[in-house]
């Protein structure tokens, strides 16, 4: 489990790479951060394309931000999802499967402007999942 500072600490990270977001097509703004069991915090926002599918979202960017970093051996702790909404979101599928990647039993944490916070973690999210140990 991780302590009430750093989810603060990740809560704040998700919220302001959300204003990062460049989604001028669906005007959803996402913002992620990531603690990976180094210690390090890594955020990410959603970015969008003219070409639709080219889109990627915040929790990919970055976890990808991440291993781009130089973390060589990414465990993820902890994933926050961030949008400026009266609900939560959780991720979607594909960031499902990039976050059993690298963090096959990390904590879910979906937050957003109104009250409602989902707490969960990867194997709820992704039950009975394909991952590297698969290829093993
Ligand atoms: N999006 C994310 O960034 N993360 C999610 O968990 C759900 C969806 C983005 C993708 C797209 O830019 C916009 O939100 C609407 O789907």
């Amino acid at each position: 489990m991780i302590t009430a500072t750093q989810t603060r600490r990740l809560v704040s990270a998700a919220r302001k790479a959300s204003a990062r977001a460049y989604a001028p097509y669906s005007n959803f703004h996402v913002g992620s951060a990531v603690l990976s069991k180094s210690g390090r915090i890594y955020s990410g926002c959603n970015v969008e394309n003219a070409s639709y599918g080219l889109t990627c979202c915040a929790e990919r960017n970055a976890i990808f931000g991440a291993v781009s970093a130089g973390e060589r051996k990414l465990r993820l702790r902890c994933v926050v999802v961030y949008t400026p909404t009266d609900i939560p979101t959780a991720p979607c599928g594909a960031c499902r499967q990039v976050i059993n990647e690298f963090g096959p039993d990390a904590q879910v944490i979906s937050v957003c402007q109104g009250k409602g916070r989902i707490v969960s973690n990867i194997r709820n999210l992704l039950p009975e999942s394909f991952g590297p140990q698969d290829l093993a």
